[in-house]
């Protein structure tokens, strides 16, 4: 097996037998997440919900439906991208994720970035982006302020460009936001053709 995708199935069994923090007890499936080991751009969103935690598959139910449309209307389809969240166990009913569990599990998520290591990080919803921002040392603000900008971190070897935008969820029951997402998915496929 290719070394990326090897490493990431050791990523993801550690995350299946995880007891970190709590929310494994209430787990029927962690999440690890899942997509093309070598794609140039890493879709972050915020937990597993209650179709993801059925059958361990990111972004599965309504608002993966979503985030699928807005995938195809960039030519994009789900084997060319990596998708994953900040916190890899649902939590019980939906809540937030708490800071405590943030810090638990967003280790996993370092690794895969580094395993991975995209052009392009997407972060869906406010706590992706606040985490991401200040894992590169951005200031992190809200999603609506920062939303559809594009922060890049430049290293010797590379740039990384950092683009958030709305949660596919908020969509659902925001329905103008809709448009907002698919100009930031615009500016995404813009930023792809340019690395
Ligand atoms: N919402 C998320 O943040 N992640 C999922 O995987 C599904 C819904
Ligand atoms: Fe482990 Fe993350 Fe699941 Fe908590 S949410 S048990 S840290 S994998």
């Amino acid at each position: 097996m290719e070394d990326k995708a090897k490493k990431l199935k050791e990523i993801a069994e550690k995350i299946k037998n995880c007891k970190k923090c709590e929310l494994w007890k209430n787990r029927t499936n962690a999440v690890p997440g899942e997509g093309n080991p070598n794609a140039k751009i890493m879709f972050i969103g915020e937990a597993p919900g209650r179709n993801e935690d059925l059958y361990g598959i990111p972004f599965c139910g309504r608002a993966g439906a979503v985030l699928d449309d807005l995938l195809s209307e960039i030519g994009l389809k789900r084997e060319d991208v990596f998708i994953t969240n900040v916190v890899k166990c649902r939590p019980p009913g939906n809540r937030d994720p708490t800071p405590e569990e943030i810090a638990a599990c967003s280790p996993y998520l370092d690794e895969q970035i580094k395993v991975i290591n995209p052009k392009i990080i997407v972060t869906l919803g406010n706590y992706a982006t606040s985490y991401i921002l200040s894992k590169f040392g951005f200031k992190a603000e809200n999603i609506s302020k920062v939303r559809g900008k594009v922060f890049k971190v430049t290293t010797l070897l590379t740039t990384l460009k950092i683009i958030p935008t709305y949660h596919p969820a908020t969509s659902l029951y925001r329905p103008p936001l809709r448009e907002y997402l698919k100009e930031d998915f615009k500016i995404i496929a813009r930023e792809l053709e340019e690395t």
